[in-house]
């Protein structure tokens, strides 16, 4: 017999840069029912170059969607219970496909990557008036993170995709507007659109008037016609094309921070999160005001959670490398054979023991923007060994989000009583106590911390003509919260920042 459940069901794609996952709550209770997660490889075809395979991704999401059906019917619960998707997802990697053959152009070129480090160079020598055009009209800094250069780089390189934008075959979209174009309507095409927020990532789009900007297309040299259609976060996109779900209304749309930031029920100014993904994200609501900040953090788009809602805005501190360093000691250093085992290792010995490790990857992003850094392990003796390298992996984690906390608090004058924080990592107890001890504040997070992925799904059921999530708080009743105080003194947590500070200088303008 089909079990009863305690409300409609509603199901989020959490499309992540090291993974996938499917997941479905219980709209009543936020309660998570049922996942599935598939991890995505990188590829690394040149030094500084990060790419994925857009087949792959697509296939991961069908694979994860599958594999949650499945489970839920061994659980005895009925899948045409789930009303609704939201679909969240790694923010700036860039796709462009033939919509006529639906077959990607190129692979997807991951944020993380660097090979358009020139590409900004030159373009930053061509800024038209002052240096604040790209700053004013987007929230952000010409590099090399955001959309606009990485799709600039294929129109200059990529020859199938110049003969596609001649031939009006082309179409371009962050990996929402992939998943969304492919499983509304398969390789026959299907809705070509993004949201605000992860419109705000591309470089292209105005964050006040909430369109494409076409000054900064031209600046770019980007052919308009081959951008989505920009709608709000929260409303029937299109249904489901086929599948288990076919037929249900795909109706919510993040790039992942902000989906977390919805997930936080942080829809007050001055609330802020903070997600350890493969990336580290603290992003803080401003309300209806764009902030510019004048410590190096970002203005964007928080969310829109209706056609005819007003827009909501964040300051964000972005850090590049954080589940990825514990990825690279797993993969590149073969110190760990699971990322889990980082919390044993660095448990061993509670100390790096002077170690610093400053994952400069990808150059390094707030509140530093600087392409030039490159990653450093320094402090070693011959008594360091692979435990005080973990140790010291976890602790950079820490003191990359003390710098941007210390930014936010700089732009936004009341510094943060406490730190709300979710994504994978924060079930490492060790990292949870070392972030409250470095930052010096408690910080709080939500025993499921699939915040992300919750806050994708409470968009998709509050959409107009879905109705089954009211967003308020009692519909998070699952949902406990486990808080670390600092247990460290002060003066200790100052010496241990400060020396994490010299570090970060000898990692700058190691390549030029
Ligand atoms: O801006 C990049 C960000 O959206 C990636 O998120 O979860 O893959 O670290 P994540």
């Amino acid at each position: 017999a089909k079990k009863a459940v305690l409300g409609p069901l509603v199901g989020a794609v959490d499309q992540g840069t090291s993974s996938t996952r499917f997941l479905v709550f219980n709209s009543k209770t936020a309660e998570l029912l049922s996942h599935h997660q598939v991890e995505i490889k990188q590829e690394f075809p040149r030094e500084g170059w990060v790419e994925q395979d857009p087949k792959e991704i697509l296939q991961s999401v069908y694979e994860c969607i599958e594999k949650t059906c499945e489970k839920l019917g061994q659980l005895n619960i009925d899948i045409s219970n789930i009303k609704a998707i939201g679909v969240s997802n790694q923010r700036e990697t860039t796709v462009v496909w033939d919509k006529v053959t639906g077959e990607p152009l190129y692979n997807a070129v991951v944020w993380l990557d660097l090979r358009t480090q020139s590409t900004v160079e030159n373009l930053s020598k061509r800024i038209p008036g002052n240096n604040n055009f790209v700053k004013s009209k987007t929230g952000l800094p010409l590099s090399t993170y955001f959309s606009a250069v990485k799709l600039r780089w294929l129109l200059d390189n990529v020859k199938k995709v110049q003969e596609a934008v001649e031939e009006n075959r082309a179409l371009f979209g962050t990996i929402d507007s992939w998943l969304i174009w492919s499983l509304t309507g398969g390789i026959h095409g299907g809705v070509h659109c993004t949201d605000v927020t992860n419109a705000s990532r591309t470089m292209l789009f105005n964050i006040h008037s909430l369109v494409w900007d076409k000054e900064l297309c031209e600046f770019f040299g980007i052919p308009m016609e081959i951008l989505p259609n920009v709608r709000s976060s929260s409303e029937i996109y299109g249904l489901m094309k086929a599948g288990a779900l076919e037929g249900v209304p795909i109706s919510g749309c993040l790039g992942d921070q902000s989906a977390a930031l919805v997930g936080q029920m942080c829809f007050q100014d001055g609330q802020a999160k903070n997600t350890y993904g493969t990336g580290c994200f603290l992003l803080c609501n401003t309300g209806h005001k764009c902030v510019f900040s004048e410590h190096g953090l970002l203005t964007t788009v928080a969310y829109k959670l209706g056609r005819d809602k007003p827009v909501y805005y964040a300051l964000e501190g972005s850090v590049a490398i954080a589940g990825a360093v514990i990825r690279w000691l797993r993969d590149n250093l073969g110190i760990i054979k699971s990322s889990e085992e980082i919390e044993k290792l660095a448990k061993e010995v509670g100390t790096s023991y002077g170690c610093y490790f400053v994952p400069a990857f990808s150059g390094l992003y707030a509140p530093y923007w600087e392409p030039s850094a490159r990653g450093i392990i320094c402090g070693l003796t011959q008594f360091t060994n692979k435990c005080h390298i973990a140790f010291a992996a976890l602790e950079a984690v820490c003191f990359q989000t003390r710098e941007i906390l210390d930014a936010m608090n700089r732009d936004c004058g009341i510094p943060l009583s406490h730190l709300q924080v979710d994504g994978g990592m924060t079930s490492n107890k060790i990292l949870m106590q070392l972030q409250a001890d470095i930052l010096y504040i408690p910080v709080v997070k939500p025993s499921m911390p699939e915040t992300t992925a919750l806050g994708a799904a409470m968009a998709a059921g509050a959409a107009e003509g879905v109705g089954v999530w009211s967003l308020e708080p009692e519909d998070l009743s699952a949902v406990t919260m486990e808080r670390f105080e600092p247990q460290i003194n002060a003066e200790e947590s100052e010496i241990r920042y400060s020396t994490w500070k010299k570090a970060v200088m000898k990692s700058i303008g190691w390549v030029t």
